[in-house]
């Protein structure tokens, strides 16, 4: 194939990080009319090179070809003008303003006079066109769900004209049926001659869309596959560069006392009765659509959000939880879903941000920090999740997603808890890592910890839980025992079809 038949080719591009290659001479070559995939694992290097693409970063060496022609991409302006869009895993939207002035920002930076109300339309239509007719275009950013902050950003991108879709992370937000969606959208748009790269750690989505894989590992393109040639299990082993063990670690029952009980609980709009108990050693998933009310659910039970009624008993006894702080008093902590709103403290340090949790721990009645068992801790978290960071006191911005998502555990794993609540503990996170996670919840429920677990993949609530509890529009419908936990099972109950 010639050059000029690719949309895309990058060719030995190369960048470093204060000394640090995040890509080693790296190729990369997208026709147009296709969706092509790009693999690997956490801190592998995807990210760094669509942000080269698209201009946000500058390359140290390396040349870019769009259509065949030689270019340079010098900023994000200068990507956008060139055809170039791209959806990034951390969100860039505005929270304070609307779902249309988000979408059509660009434009109302550049224009003198706005007319609100074809902005409004404009917006609302092109929510439409997309599926996503039930979003507002005139609500508050802030007020939407992750996954729905994930549709405006889409249609954000697709504002202008594009010859080539960059979506880093689309899906890992979105429940099946927004990602069906978004697969017609994508396939659509590839039909329309649109080159999009796509970037995912759900191996078994990446084979549902795209055409071809390229696999990348420690800043290297390892290769790059016909979809139809390979198979999920040979991709995870080229990204992980070995033979992996099974996909969800064998683990012994041995559940206990119930510890955490809530009784018909209720807040706001989204959480309107659920009741459910975890009991010592056993990890319980929370199942269903997203908006269904799961991460609502948890909040409440963590007093991040008020309780209006119903109860909460800890080893039977009813307890008040007013405030995160009281909850964690109670043993009580939470890892949120948003892992830059609440997860992680960016600006701060790898020590920092797990120092911030223990800080009782190893600080004496005086203030004094004990320095030595700080590093103690903050080292032994980062062997056990191999955590990839330059170094302590790198600041978490500079790390990958996935790895971020570990940072976000380890403080959780720091601070002193029975029960743990866990929302979309491996999202973003790559398949080695995800079953270092998997290892990880085993070892604490082996050690008496119960384990709450929101999860939208359902192979995880399956693979994972003793037992799991089905929302649906703010209630629990259902309760699966591990001999009744399938997709199908899980589904019924989530869509309504089950007869209670
Ligand atoms: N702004 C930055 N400053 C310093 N190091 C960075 C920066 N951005 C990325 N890196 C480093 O470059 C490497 C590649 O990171 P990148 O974000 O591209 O990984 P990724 O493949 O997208 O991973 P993930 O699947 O976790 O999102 C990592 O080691 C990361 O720490
Ligand atoms: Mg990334």
């Amino acid at each position: 194939m010639t050059a000029e038949e690719y949309q895309v080719e990058m060719k030995n591009i190369c960048k470093s990080f204060s000394g640090v290659d995040a890509l080693k001479s790296v190729d990369l070559k997208v026709k147009a009319g296709e969706i092509h995939a790009v693999v690997g694992e956490n801190g592998a290097g995807k990210s760094t090179l669509m942000k080269i693409l698209s201009g946000a970063y500058s390359k140290d060496s390396g040349e870019i070809f769009l259509n065949g022609e030689k270019t340079d991409i010098r900023n994000p302006k200068d990507g956008r003008e060139q055809g170039i869009a791209v959806i990034y895993q951390e969100f860039a939207l505005v929270n304070d303003l609307s779902v249309a002035e988000n979408i059509f920002i660009k434009e109302i930076g550049e224009s003198r006079f706005i007319n609100w109300k074809e902005l409004r339309e404009k917006a609302g239509k092109l929510l439409n066109e997309l599926g996503f007719g039930m979003i507002d275009a005139d609500t508050i950013v802030s007020r939407l769900s992750v996954a729905y902050q994930q549709v405006v950003e889409i249609c954000k991108a697709l504002t202008g004209d594009i010859s080539v879709l960059v979506l880093d992370e689309p899906t890992a937000v979105l429940a099946s049926n927004e990602i069906e969606q978004l697969f017609e959208l994508l396939k659509g748009l590839r039909d329309n001659g649109v080159a999009i790269i796509y970037i995912s750690h759900r191996l078994e989505e990446v084979f549902d869309i795209s055409e071809r894989i390229t696999v990348m590992k420690d800043g290297e393109c390892v290769d790059t596959l016909k979809t139809s040639e390979t198979n999920e299990h040979e991709i995870a082993n080229m990204m992980v560069g070995r033979q992996l063990s099974a996909f969800f670690p064998e683990r012994e029952a041995n559940i206990g006392e119930k510890v955490l009980e809530v009784k018909n609980i209720r807040s706001g709009k989204a959480v309107k009765d659920v009741s459910f108990d975890v009991k010592e050693g056993e990890v319980l998933g929370l199942s269903g659509l997203v908006g269904s009310g799961r991460t609502e659910a948890l909040r409440t039970i963590f007093g991040a959000d008020k309780i209006e009624s119903g109860k909460i008993f800890l080893d039977s006894k009813e307890i008040n939880i007013k405030t995160p702080q009281k909850s964690i008093q109670y043993g009580v902590a939470m890892l949120p879903e948003d892992r830059k709103e609440q997860g992680v403290l960016l600006d701060l340090s790898v020590r920092e941000n797990i120092t911030l949790s223990i800080i009782n721990t190893i600080s004496n009645f005086l203030g004094w920090l004990n320095k030595q068992k700080e590093m103690e801790i903050v080292n032994n978290l980062i062997e056990k999740l191999r955590i990839k960071t330059a170094s302590v006191d790198a600041k978490v911005a500079s790390l990958s997603g996935g790895n971020q998502q570990k940072v976000a555990i380890s403080k959780l794993l720091a601070a002193d808890s029975r029960v743990l609540l866990l929302d979309e503990p491996t999202r973003g996170v790559d398949v080695g890592a995800k079953i270092e996670i998997y290892k990880i919840i085993n070892s604490l429920v082996k050690q008496g910890y119960a384990v709450i677990m929101v999860s939208s993949e359902m192979i995880e609530i399956i693979g994972m839980c003793d037992r799991a509890v089905v929302f649906r529009e703010g209630k629990t419908v259902g309760e699966l025992e591990k001999n009744k936990l399938t997709e199908e099972n899980l589904i019924r109950y989530a869509m309504g079809v089950q007869k209670q």
